[in-house]
């Protein structure tokens, strides 16, 4: 059974996705912690409703982004995590971080990556008329939003769209590609050295 701890910082709709395929019997991971580097990120509550352990490491706490990253390292190591899940998690991580946990450590995209890194996606692919958008899973390494990538899939662009609903379709994916790239790892169909 993999130990995954999934980090957030706000609603958290993937982090549910995630409880939600750890309920089946089946699935190969459990989710035994949930960490928020905000302390009012609905996600924690999610979590609590789970009885999925939690913890505020507020970054605004730490003098440095090195401090903040080896309270969480303290944390994941004490309970012995396998996997880390970056599911809205709004803090870029240092090459130090990274390092420690790379091919331990994915993060989900709300684009067909490459394309598309960074923030503002929705509004960019409306922008730039696009057909066609999606989300990926990925490894994450120092650059963001880069990485190996674990499983993508694309939703249509359609007339009418604004970022909302685009988003929205984009969620909806989201919250199936992120339990499929966790079993993928845990089966070892997936990996990164
Ligand atoms: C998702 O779109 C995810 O791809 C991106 O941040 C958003 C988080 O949403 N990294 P939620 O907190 O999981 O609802």
């Amino acid at each position: 059974m993999l130990k995954l701890a999934v980090l957030i910082s706000g609603g958290g709709s993937n982090l549910q996705a995630l409880i939600d395929a750890c309920a089946a019997p089946d699935f190969p991971g459990k989710i035994v912690l949930v960490i928020s580097n905000k302390p009012e990120a609905y996600g924690l509550q999610r979590a609590a409703a789970a009885n999925i352990l939690t913890s505020v490491v507020d970054h605004r706490d730490f003098a440095e982004r090195k401090a903040f990253e080896v309270e969480m390292d303290r944390q994941l190591h004490e309970l012995d995590v396998g996997l880390i899940c970056l599911a809205g998690f709004m803090r870029v991580l240092t090459p130090w971080f990274v390092k420690r946990w790379q091919g331990r450590l994915i993060n989900i995209h709300p684009s067909l990556l490459p394309a598309y890194p960074g923030v503002d996606i929705h509004k960019r692919v409306l922008a730039a008329g696009e057909k066609q958008s999606g989300c990926t899973v990925h490894y994450v390494v120092d650059d963001v939003d880069a990485g190996p990538i674990i499983i993508q899939q694309s939703v249509p662009v359609l007339p009418g769209d604004d970022e909302s609903k685009l988003a929205a379709r984009v969620l909806v994916v989201e919250h199936q590609i992120y339990p499929q790239a966790v079993r993928m790892i845990a089966e070892g169909k997936a990996w990164f050295i």
